[in-house]
């Protein structure tokens, strides 16, 4: 069996695979949404902290499988230093207890690998992957054959919804609220300016439409009564068609045959209905997570240490960050 665990943002998990049947046998998540939501978007040291909390109450539900570990992984990045570090010390303080290998995971690999838990791998395939610290495009042939073919020049789209939603004091993350909101509203009141719409590049930027939604915010404030429901809708749409229109734009030189969206924003469902409309001339078949495998967790982590396991792909003691300081 393998342990794993995740630190790299704000939330706390812990999961145990088996090996050779890739049974998902034990898996906990701790999430600090509660704590961060007042600040409107996550405070790194709170989180480390949090974290020192968390980790140590779900690792004492896992002691029994102990004896059967053959590998400890861990997310070691990208992420928050201070809060992946939390992870880094408590793996490597069981790899050296136990005598067992560490595997440092790479946390954007694990979000692609949240579509095969418990399941065979499916390659090759296009990923888009959304989430609060990216948005990127990557052709993924293998574990170790991962290109990146697009990406954001500033804020990812998981990100823009929770910046849009603390202007509207909806909390975080925003992700959910934002798209509970914008159900309700008109997609089209607001005619905000698709991003990049001119330019030929294959990239995407938040920025700009997240600036402009900031003065819709502040003109909505104006009113007696503010309803901010169009303005979330509007934002959503717009904030989708950049993607759908990006990717249209790639697959008119990349065809998709089988296309995945992963991240904590793949659970957004107009971002899903309209990546199955944009798919469909091509015939092409459409990958997602389980809905409680799209954010973060210690599953995917553990999944694709599987497949590092099998491949010996172990990292020293001293190879990980060993402080917050080594990675600032
Ligand atoms: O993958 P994740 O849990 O953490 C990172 O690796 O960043 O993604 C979290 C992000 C947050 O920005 C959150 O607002 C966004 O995913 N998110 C959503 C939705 N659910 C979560 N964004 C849009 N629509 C959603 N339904
Ligand atoms: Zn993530």
């Amino acid at each position: 069996m393998i342990l794993s665990i995740e630190s790299s943002c704000d939330d706390s998990a812990i999961a145990i695979t088996e090996i050779a049947t890739k049974k998902l046998l034990f898996h906990k998540k701790i999430s600090q949404e509660l704590e961060h939501s007042v600040y409107g978007g996550v405070v790194p040291e709170l989180a480390a902290r949090l974290h020192a909390e968390a980790l140590p109450k779900i690792l004492e539900q896992v002691k029994e499988y102990f004896p059967k570990l053959k590998a400890v992984a861990v997310t070691s990045t990208p992420g928050l230093a201070v809060t992946l570090v939390e992870g880094v010390t408590m793996a490597k303080a069981i790899a050296l207890s136990l005598d067992i290998p560490l595997i440092g995971v790479n946390h954007l690999i694990g979000h692609i690998y949240s579509l095969f838990i418990e399941k065979e791998t499916q390659f090759p395939l296009t990923c888009l992957l959304v989430s609060g610290g990216h948005t990127q495009v990557m052709e993924v042939k293998s574990l170790t054959e991962i290109q990146t073919v697009a990406k954001s020049m500033d804020d990812s789209f998981g990100e823009s919804f929770d910046k849009v939603a603390k202007m509207m004091g909806l909390g975080y993350p925003g992700g959910p609220a934002i798209q509970e909101l914008a159900k309700g509203g008109d997609r089209l009141k607001h005619n905000f300016t698709v991003p990049l719409h001119q330019s030929p590049l294959i990239a995407f930027s938040y920025s700009g439409l997240k600036n402009a939604v900031r003065l819709a915010v502040l003109e909505e404030e104006k009113k007696e009564t503010p309803n901010f429901q169009d303005i979330a809708a509007s934002f959503e749409h717009i904030a989708t068609k950049h993607l759908t229109m990006k990717l249209k734009k790639y697959f008119k030189t990349v065809r998709p045959s089988t296309f995945a969206i992963v991240g904590g924003a793949s659970a957004n469902l107009y971002l899903r209905s309209q990546i199955e409309e944009l798919l469909k001339p091509h015939k092409a078949e459409l990958l997602l997570s389980e809905l409680k495998y799209c954010s973060d967790n210690a599953a995917m982590i553990g999944r694709v240490a599987i497949e590092m396991y099998e491949k010996e792909m172990f990292s020293s003691l001293e190879e990980l960050i060993s402080s917050p300081r080594s990675q600032l």
